[in-house]
């Protein structure tokens, strides 16, 4: 089904309380079995599904933006290799006035000539320096020719600070040189050069030239390049000179070098990794490059001791699989993003890293750009609507794939079909207790469950911080587990009732310990209007600090932080004034000249509100804005806990609730984790506000474990087991009811089955599914009630088919195949209105409560053909208006369709005026809620697309649904569309950009990140410099996919009749 985008369960929310739609009665037949009916009963309908928030990478535990992301264009001020190299190299062309002309002059010319030679050598000092130092350490007597004499220091600062690896390399080098020592020391050098030139040449790592030879194979041992140097070496000497010539030769020969050197580390890392020895390279197998990246992206100087202890586990040098679970801010996510670096950069293999919410993969793809970019890798992005499936084969560069659950399996799907599942050599799970979470659990299930069965290579790691069945978990996933309590800035818990304050503490008889009674001077008003003293609460720390409120409910959101403003005195207002109103003014900008009148109350005293109320370009400024120091007080809903890194000094919750349900412990963890700023804060805390009458419950909570994560394949019953069912045979996973059975045995259902269904054998249950799945036309084949082992096998229909590749929820496959098929007689191409309609994702349509009076109002705004859409999709204009005037009708109409039509109304205004703020006033609701409808419907389109790409009888949508998804997805003038192609670059941002001049990609891939800074208004470096990677990201991915294509047509067919 369409993928939640902006309108995702955050995984915090109760089950019960989880928005679930009614599936349309023709599919009540689906739903026949006991299972299903518990899938398609009533009684869950809640407040709209909120929005994801995203998890701001590395940007908050550091105020300063400037010290976490130096310069990194430049290696100025770094001490890595790469960086003494530039500046030897400095300090050498400075002294000898030498310049690369002269070096490629000498490369036309006779290498062995005098004067020439002599340059050529002084050429590599840099590099010549280690090795002579090496060479020293081993007792070799220095040659009078080596050129290190003038040069000793440096030298020597290299050696004290060389990694492991590098010495593997000068080792290396050394070998090469010390193969042709007899023909003097000028020879080695050559050596030197020519293998810095192979790597020069081919873009960046040695496994290019390898495989364009053909050979896919990773490099082992130091063959890796003398086996190829020859046959290459003439050829990248003359486009060597040919670039030496035509390029500003300082700058060249500095990038030459360093990726020289950076191709000789990864080679020799790769090397490391393949001998599983204990040694395992300069940082973890990778070039140290990454380690100095990680110092200027993200201001990690080094790893956390687990960190090291999980990387160097022996499990992971077995690759096995691995399940790791740390509290909150324990820094999980850099020992994944070291182990994808591995997989990419060293065993060469593409990697799928599954997210739970879009804006956490936007942000994602965002922060890994810059890796990517530097280190010669593709990210590329799998959300909402974007993504190809199959991906793009890539033959030189690896990929690495970011995506959320949805499109994770919809990649997965595409890459067993396509026979290249063995290409992905890890999967990364953040968050992986979403496995017990709804539809999405299910899906992911189905996932790791569809890997580990078609692909024994593909290493598959798992974290959390909120695991409870690890045992069942471990079993599911054939996979290790590590776990430590490390958090680097310890949490102090709290609870207050009444005016005073108990530490939460495991220890103490009924779990509390009087810590102290809260100071404060009430009036009798004040008492009245704050009876928990948020006020008291919150001025212990604000402005000086951080704060979170997290509030039952969005309206109380908005409540608590105009009721604190209320009271607050004048100083506040003066903190960072200028920023505030400088944020009020972007926020209006925003808003096309509108303002929530809340915000911009409460932002001048520093404080706002979050949750899915607020569109996506606010929600990025208020969180750019509390992540700056800018605001200090957020009064947010559970949303803001999932996933996201803004954490706070203090965080309070107002209430053990999550609107009407009671907290669970998992979402209390969640909340709470957010305290404590690493790097920053020398400790954190938490306060939950407790009423007497909750106060056992909340003994409860603190003292239970955390919740267990159960598989969701039964109660998600037709996006859960049906869908996983039609799959399997789908992609011919398993064509037979043994095969199936012999399947779901490895699922998490199959490891949990005696626990969750006790009346039914896993057997019974496949049958059924089975059954059903015949029933409705999407499987074909017989199965016997008695035959236990039945071989007989199992085909899926046409319709089957576009069901699961379009990842279409089975409760409206056939809904959407009837309203397609409808569509072919008569479809209305006057205005997009009518494929809007198609595009409509059922899973809104039942919590949409339509206003009559808009509704007749917006239809009399169409034209005569637009409004003959009502007519043929089956809502009378004649209903419309009885139902405007209050008339009791007779007639009954499909509630669905009519609240389809209604929502597709919204669609077409906002696609019209492209502006959701004036589309939610004339629809009267929510902007957040405006904007979720859009996302849904973007990605909706896409599966639609996907659907109708299989049923040659609707062939005519595909043009039309892939214009119309790419009008959803960007729901923005043309012109900014290739703007926003850019992760993290929303609609204000683009316009900003544009209307300085910045209209295409290229102009970003290639903008000044100091420029930008100048020019674009509330712009950080940091931004700055992240937008512009992942410009270059994308361009570069963009570009290497036309280059594939034209590979691909010109590729000589094996087959040609005749040839032999
Ligand atoms: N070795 C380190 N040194 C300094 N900071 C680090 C280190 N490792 C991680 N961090 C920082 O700690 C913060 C929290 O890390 P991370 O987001 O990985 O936590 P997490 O374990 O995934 O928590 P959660 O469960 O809340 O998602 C991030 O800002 C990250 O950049
Ligand atoms: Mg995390």
């Amino acid at each position: 089904m369409a993928e939640p985008g902006l309108a995702v369960r955050r995984r915090s929310r109760p089950a019960s309380a989880r928005k679930r739609s009614q599936a349309p009665a023709q599919l009540h037949h689906a739903a026949a079995s006991p299972l299903a009916s518990k899938r398609l009963s009533p009684g869950f309908e809640e407040a709209p599904a909120e929005p994801p928030v995203r998890a701001a990478e590395g940007e908050c535990n550091n105020d300063s933006e400037e010290d976490m992301f130096g310069d990194y264009d430049s290696f100025c001020g770094n001490d890595s290799l790469l960086a003494q190299v530039d500046d030897m190299e400095q300090v050498y062309l400075r002294d000898k006035d030498t310049d690369i002309k002269a070096a490629g002059e000498f490369m036309l010319g006779n290498p062995q000539s005098g004067s020439d030679q002599r340059k050529q050598s002084d050429f590599s000092t840099s590099a010549s320096a280690a090795v002579h130092k090496v060479e020293r350490d081993d007792g070799f007597q220095r040659n009078e020719n080596d050129l290190i004499d003038n040069n000793e220091e440096p030298g020597d600062v290299i050696l004290d600070e060389l990694p492991s690896s590098q010495f593997l390399y000068l080792e290396e080098m050394d070998e090469l040189s010390s193969a042709s020592k007899n023909s003097a020391g000028t020879k080695r050098n050559d050596n030197y050069m020519n293998s810095c030139l192979d790597k020069i040449s081919s873009p960046s790592f040695c496994h290019v030239a390898e495989q364009r030879d053909g050979n896919t194979e990773v490099c082992k041992g130091s063959r890796c390049d003398l086996s190829k140097q020859e046959s290459l070496k003439d050829h990248l000497k003359s486009a060597m000179t040919g670039n030496a010539k035509a390029q500003t030769l300082l700058v060249s020969k500095t990038k030459q070098l360093k990726e020289a050197v950076l191709s000789k580390e990864i080679c020799v890392a790769r090397k490391t990794i393949e001998s599983s020895s204990d040694d395992i390279g300069p940082f973890y197998g990778l070039p140290s490059k990454v380690k100095d990246l990680l110092r200027q992206f993200r201001g990690i100087e080094t790893l956390y001791e687990w960190q090291h202890d999980c990387l160097t586990l022996e499990s992971l040098q077995q690759r096995k699989n691995l399940i790791y679970s740390l509290p909150t801010s324990g820094g999980k996510t850099l020992v994944a993003e070291i182990l994808i670096l591995q997989e990419l950069l060293c065993r060469q293999k593409d990697v799928l890293m599954i997210l739970p919410y879009v804006a956490i993969v936007q942000e994602k793809v965002w922060g890994l750009s810059s890796f990517g970019v530097e280190l010669g890798f593709l990210v590329e992005e799998y959300a909402g609507s974007k993504g190809r499936f199959p991906p793009i084969k890539r033959r030189i560069k690896k990929s690495l794939y970011i995506a959320t659950i949805e499109k994770g399996h919809a990649l997965v799907n595409s890459l067993i079909e396509t026979e290249r599942i063995d290409h992905l050599g890890l999967v990364v799970v953040d968050e992986l207790h979403m496995l017990g979470e709804g539809s999405r659990g299910a899906t992911l299930e189905m996932t790791l469950a569809k890997i580990l069965y078609a692909s024994k290579n593909t290493q598959i790691i798992g974290m959390s911080a909120t695991l409870n069945n690890v045992g069942d978990l471990q079993k599911f996933l054939q996979a290790d587990y590590y776990t430590n309590n490390f958090r680097p800035v310890e949490l102090k818990e709290y609870i207050k009732i009444q005016d005073t304050i108990y530490e939460v503490d495991s220890k103490a008889e009924n779990g509390f310990t009087f810590s102290r009674l809260l100071s404060f001077k009430y009036s009798s008003n004040l008492e009245k209007a704050d009876p928990d003293h948020i006020i008291a609460l919150v001025t212990e720390v604000i402005p000086k600090y951080s704060c979170l409120i997290f509030c039952p409910t969005k309206k109380n959101c908005e409540n608590v932080a105009s009721m604190v403003c209320k009271y607050l005195n004048k100083e506040f207002r003066a903190h960072r004034e200028k920023e505030k109103q400088d944020l009020i003014k972007n926020l209006k900008t925003i808003g096309n000249g509108s303002i929530c009148p809340v915000l911009k109350y409460t932002i001048p005293f520093g404080i706002a509100y979050h949750h899915s109320g607020l569109t996506n370009d606010e929600r990025k400024s208020i969180e750019e804005a509390y992540s700056a120091g800018i605001l200090c007080l957020l009064a947010c809903t559970a949303t803001l806990a999932a996933g996201v890194n803004l954490p706070a000094r203090r965080v309070i919750l107002r209430a053990p609730y999550v609107a009407r349900e009671f907290l669970k412990k998992n979402q209390y963890k969640q909340m709470i984790g957010r305290a404590g700023r690493a790097g920053i804060d020398s400790a954190g805390e938490s306060i939950l506000i407790v009423q007497e009458k909750d106060k056992q419950l909340v003994q409860d909570l603190v003292n239970s474990p955390l919740e267990n994560c159960y598989s969701n394949l039964l109660p998600e019953f037709t996006k859960g087991i049906q869908s996983l069912l039609l799959s399997l045979v789908g992609l011919k996973i398993a064509v037979t009811l043994e095969e199936i059975y012999s399947f779901m045995c490895c699922t998490l259902l199959g490891v949990q089955q005696q626990l969750l269904s006790k009346e039914k054998s896993l057997l019974d249950i496949i049958k059924e599914g089975v059954k059903n799945l015949i029933e409705n036309g999407l499987l074909k084949g017989k199965i016997s009630e008695k035959d236990h082992n039945s071989q007989s096998i199992l085909t899926i229909t046409q319709l089957g088919k576009a069901t699961y590749k379009g990842s279409i929820d089975l409760a409206y496959c056939n809904a959407l195949y009837r309203d397609l098929k409808k569509g072919l007689e008569g479809l209305v191409l006057e205005s997009n209105l009518h494929l809007l309609y198609l595009a409509t994702p059922y899973d809104m349509i039942y919590n949409c409560n339509p206003d009559w009076m808009i509704y007749l109002r917006q239809f009399n705004q169409l034209s005569a053909a637009e409004q003959k859409v009502a007519d043929i999709v089956g809502v009378p204009e004649s209903f419309i208006t009885k139902k405007a005037s209050g008339q009791a009708i007779r007639k009954n109409v499909d509630t669905g369709i009519i609240n389809r039509l209604y929502l597709s109304f919204v669609l077409y205004t906002l696609l019209k005026e492209t502006n959701v703020w004036s589309v939610s006033e004339k629809f009267n609701m929510s902007r957040g809620y405006v904007q979720s409808l859009l996302t849904s419907a973007a990605s909706f389109a896409s599966c639609v697309l996907h659907f109708c790409e299989e049923l040659e009888e609707f062939w005519v949508y595909k043009a039309l649904l892939t214009e119309l998804t790419k009008q959803l997805t960007y729901c923005v003038k043309a012109e900014l569309i290739p703007l926003m192609e850019v992760a993290g670059v929303l609609e204000a941002r683009a316009k900003q950009l544009y209307n300085a001049g910045y209209k295409t990609l290229a102009h970003l891939a290639n903008a000044n990140p100091e420029t930008l800074v100048k020019m674009i208004e509330h712009l950080s470096r940091r931004q700055a410099k992240q937008i512009v990677s992942s410009a270059k990201m994308l361009l570069s991915e963009k570009a290497e996919a036309l280059q594939e294509e034209v590979d691909e047509l010109l590729r000589m067919p094996t087959d040609i009749p005749g040839a032999c």
